[in-house]
């Protein structure tokens, strides 16, 4: 079995970002892929800005550091990732995503942010020792049909990065 986790850097449940992990996710062959999110609205801020320790976010860690895969999904704020993601990925030792494989998904208010993806998230993760894949998502609201579902081209960046990483991890 391969370990994926999903980290939710959203301070919100049911973003467009965690919708996109969903659907990702439900696409993996479930016999091969052991997965689980880790939602950052969860847990306690306290903990996340290292005032004080919490099981939760503890646990999160050990699965992150425990995972081949790891998928790092967040709205932009601010044309960058978030800041709940942020004090997440704070917590981790040097080079504790040595040899991992880290997916961005990242959604925005239009295309305007869309670069924030090479030069916010994939340089944070890789100060980790972590490998970015090539086919991050960068989703905005024309993405999506009025009915809420995934568009055609954004169901496409999802069947890709699918592949990418079912080819790159097995
Ligand atoms: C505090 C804040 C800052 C934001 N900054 C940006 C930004 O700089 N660029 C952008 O494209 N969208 C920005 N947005 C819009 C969000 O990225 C967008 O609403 C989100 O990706 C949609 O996902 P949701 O389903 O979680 O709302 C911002 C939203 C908030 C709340």
């Amino acid at each position: 079995m391969k370990i994926l986790s999903a980290v939710l850097g959203s301070p919100f449940q049911g973003s467009s970002s965690e919708k996109i992990v969903n659907i990702f996710i439900d696409r993996l062959p479930k016999e091969r892929w052991d997965t689980a999110l880790a939602d950052l609205s969860k847990i306690s801020p306290e903990a996340l800005l290292l005032r004080s320790k919490d099981k939760a976010l503890n646990d999160s860690i050990e699965r992150v550091l425990n995972s081949d895969v790891v998928i790092a999904a967040t709205p932009t704020y601010r044309a960058t990732y978030t800041g709940l993601l942020k004090t997440f990925f704070d917590q981790f030792p040097e080079n504790s995503l040595s040899g991992k494989l880290v997916l961005p998904i990242q959604t925005g208010g239009s295309a305007e942010h869309a670069l924030s993806v090479e030069h916010g998230l994939t340089p944070m993760v890789r100060t980790l020792g972590a490998v970015v894949a090539n086919k991050s998502i960068y989703s905005w609201g024309e993405h999506w049909n009025e009915d809420g579902n995934p568009g055609q081209n954004l169901k496409e960046m999802i069947d890709q990065s699918v592949n990418e990483i079912i080819n790159t991890s097995g």
